[in-house]
């Protein structure tokens, strides 16, 4: 959800106005996925990174995280909407933590669409914690296996990704689902997060639809 910040600035707006725009907009894309059929929604709302952040901002977004719950919660269960959150508790604020668990058991058996809320969300991290547990749990290295380590991941059960939008025109990954996107298509638009409206999600749709996707691999004549 890249470009809240120049949103809000080139509106001569505080940077936190462009994170609640941005998450208003997070409404308009959730009530699209459900309406176009898309069963699975990775957001990227708070990175391991963030916290480098001004601490105005890392507040703002964790008092964000928490209005959003205690105002959409309800109405995002009874849209049959699966809340997951992927990344660390840890160092997130007792309060808030105990808000994530509560939506995560809340609407754990939603079926209608999953969002997985990336928060404290770092994809080396992801991979590290990984391993950590994959020795604890004396795996032998010949048992380790890439569905092995999918397991072990926070996004453990949910499918890869198919495509990665990423607005406000930047050209890389950020540390986010590095490995689940190994052959995630792409779609990058210059558009910033607050203004990626329905329209611009189905023309994303629309493009990833026209993709050649090969896994590595030709085409074989039939
Ligand atoms: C990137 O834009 C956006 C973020 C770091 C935060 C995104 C978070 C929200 C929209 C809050 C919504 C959701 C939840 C569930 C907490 P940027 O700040 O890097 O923008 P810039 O590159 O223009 O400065």
């Amino acid at each position: 959800m890249d470009g809240n910040g120049r949103w809000a600035q080139s509106r001569g707006l505080p940077r936190l106005a462009g994170h609640r725009a941005g998450t208003e907009n997070l409404r308009v894309i959730i009530e699209a996925c459900v309406e176009f059929g898309v069963k699975y929604l990775t957001i990227y709302a708070f990175s391991t990174e963030n916290w480098e952040r001004p601490p105005t901002e890392v507040r703002g977004l964790m008092r964000i995280l928490e209005d959003m719950i205690d105002r959409q919660l309800d109405e995002l269960n009874t849209k049959g909407v699966q809340i997951r959150h992927i990344g660390r508790l840890e160092r997130i604020r007792p309060s808030l933590q105990k808000k994530i668990l509560r939506a995560v058991e809340l609407t754990r058996h939603n079926t209608r669409l999953v969002l997985n809320v990336a928060f404290n969300y770092g994809g080396r991290d992801e991979i590290v914690h990984a391993i950590q547990r994959i020795i604890q749990d004396g795996v032998k290295p010949e048992e380790v296996t890439p569905e092995l380590v999918s397991r072990y991941l926070y996004t453990a059960g949910i499918p890869d990704p198919d495509l990665i939008i990423r607005t406000s025109g930047e050209l890389r990954v950020s540390n986010f689902l590095i490995w689940q996107g190994a052959y995630a298509e792409w779609y990058i638009t210059p558009t910033y997060w607050p203004d990626f409206d329905k329209e611009e999600f189905r023309k994303a749709l629309e493009e990833y639809k026209r993709r050649d996707r090969r896994f590595g691999r030709i085409h074989t004549p039939t």
